[in-house]
C-alpha cells in the first residue's frame, strides 16, 4: 500500500531527541525502575493555589466564551501595570498581545516578520522550536554559533557577520534555554543598534524572566521600543498547562498581528486569561518568588556537584532552571552517552543535539526541576556512571 502523502513541512519537521529519552524513561518506569527526570523543562511545582482558585471561579462564573484575538483588555492592562511595577516602565496596553503560550507569540512574531525564503538569526545552542517554526513557514533559520565569550548569546559582531539581504530578524532568549545565561544589557544595546540600522527586528524571548538568581533584571523594552518582546505564564508563573503567554510589539504591528491571531488561534484560552489576572498580583508573587529561591538553591547544589565530577560549565547560569554542561571528558557522542546514563543509572537528561549542532556532541542539559532530595539521589547516580 502506498503511504498517504504528507506535506513536505510535516515530513521534514525534526522531533526532539529528548522524546526518545522520555519514551525510554517511561518504558523503564513501567518495568518498575526509578527514573530521575532531569530532562523536563517545566517547574515541578503545581500552579500556585490563588491562581487555581481564580481559574475555578472563572469557570463557575461561565468565563467560557471567546475573548478578543489580542486578549482580554483587562489582562493587557494588568500586564502593562506589571512592567510599571517591575521596571518603572510606561507601556501602552495596546502594544501587549496575549497569546497561547510563548509558543503562540513566537509563531505570531515570525508570521508577521518573515516571508518564505527570508531568514532569522538564532543562537546555537538555542531553543529548538524557533528553528522549526521558521522552517514550517518556509523561512530559514541561520544558526550562529555562540560561546562562553559572549555568554552563549548573539552579539552585534556575529549578527553582522551572518546577516544577509534576506535576513529580517535576530532572535535571542534571556535567560537562555539551554544555558541559563543572561544577555548583558550592553550586548543587547549594540545588537539592537545593528539590527535597527539593517531595518530588521530583534525578537527577545524573556520567558524565564522572574527566574533570575543574582543580577538585577532588566527587560529589552528598557533598551528599545523597536523589539518584539515575548513572555509567558509558563515558567516563573508555573502555568505551563494553561497555555498562556504574551508579546509586546511596536504599535505599528498590532493590527497586522490582530489579523493573523484571529485566523490562526481565534483567541487565547479564556479561563487561563482570567486566572492570569491573579497570577500578576503582588500577593501571588510572594509565593512565586519563594519558588524562585528554591530553584536558586537547587542550582547552587547542582552546579558544584557537576563540576566536581568533571563536567565543565563555562558561564555560571544566572537564570532559568538549566545547566548546559560540557561532558567532553566522558564522551564525544553525548546522545549515545545520555541514553546509556538513562539505561544504566535511570537518570534522564537532554542531549546537546536538541539545541543545535555547535559542539552539541559534547554537551548535555541538566534541568533542576526536581526537589533537592531527588537531585541529591540523581547526582549520586551520575557520579557512579562517570566513574565507570
Ligand atoms: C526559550 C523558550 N521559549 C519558549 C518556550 C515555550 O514556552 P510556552 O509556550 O510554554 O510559553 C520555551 C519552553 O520551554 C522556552 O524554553
Amino acid at each position: 500500500m502506498t503511504r498517504p502523502k504528507l506535506s513536505r513541512r510535516a515530513e521534514q519537521l525534526n522531533p526532539f531527541h529528548v522524546m526518545d529519552i522520555l519514551a525510554q524513561a517511561k518504558a523503564l518506569s513501567r518495568q518498575g525502575r526509578t527514573i530521575f527526570h532531569m530532562e523536563v523543562g517545566e517547574p515541578d511545582f503545581a500552579t500556585a493555589e490563588p491562581i487555581i482558585s481564580a481559574g475555578i471561579e472563572a469557570l463557575q462564573q461561565y468565563s467560557t466564551h471567546y475573548t478578543p484575538a489580542l486578549g482580554l483588555p483587562e489582562l493587557r492592562e494588568e500586564i502593562s501595570g506589571y512592567y510599571e511595577r517591575k521596571f518603572s516602565l510606561q507601556l501602552d496596553p495596546r502594544r501587549v498581545i496575549i497569546t497561547p503560550g510563548a509558543s503562540g507569540a513566537l509563531q505570531l512574531a515570525m508570521l508577521c516578520l518573515l516571508d518564505a525564503g527570508e531568514n532569522v538569526l538564532l543562537a546555537d545552542p538555542g531553543y529548538p522550536c524557533n528553528r522549526n517554526i521558521a522552517r514550517v513557514l518556509a523561512a530559514d533559520a541561520i544558526s550562529v554559533p555562540v560561546s562562553a565569550e559572549n555568554y552563549y548569546q548573539l552579539d552585534a559582531s556575529s549578527a553582522a557577520q551572518h546577516w544577509n539581504e534576506l535576513t529580517r530578524a535576530a532572535m535571542v532568549a534571556s535567560p537562555s534555554n539551554p544555558t541559563g545565561t543572561i544577555l548583558p544589557r550592553e550586548q543587547l544595546e549594540s545588537l539592537c543598534q545593528l539590527v535597527e540600522k539593517k531595518q530588521g527586528r530583534v525578537i527577545v524571548d524573556e520567558i524565564y524572566q522572574g527566574l533570575v538568581y543574582e543580577q538585577e533584571e532588566y527587560t529589552a523594552l528598557q533598551v528599545s521600543n523597536e523589539c518584539f518582546v515575548i513572555n509567558s505564564f509558563s515558567k516563573y508563573f508555573g502555568m505551563t498547562g494553561w497555555r498562556l503567554g504574551w508579546m509586546v510589539v511596536p504599535d505599528y504591528y498590532v493590527d497586522a498581528i490582530d489579523r493573523i491571531a484571529q485566523n490562526i488561534f481565534l483567541a487565547p484560552p479564556t479561563v487561563s486569561q482570567v486566572a492570569a489576572l491573579t497570577a500578576l498580583q503582588t500577593e501571588t508573587q510572594v509565593i512565586l518568588d519563594a519558588r524562585r529561591d528554591e530553584f536558586r538553591q537547587r542550582r547552587d547544589f547542582l552546579l558544584p556537584a557537576l563540576e566536581q565530577m568533571g563536567f565543565e560549565v563555562a558561564v555560571k547560569p544566572q537564570g532559568a532552571f538549566y545547566i548546559y554542561a560540557n561532558c567532553h571528558r566522558f564522551t564525544d557522542d553525548s546522545f549515545s552517552w545520555v541514553k546509556r546514563l538513562l539505561i544504566e543509572q535511570g537518570v534522564a537528561v537532554t542531549p546537546g543535539i536538541d539545541f543545535g549542532s555547535h559542539l552539541a556532541n559534547i554537551h548535555c542539559r541538566f534541568a533542576y526541576t526536581q526537589s533537592l532530595e531527588i537531585l541529591q539521589l540523581a547526582v549520586d547516580k551520575i557520579d557512579a556512571f562517570v566513574r565507570t
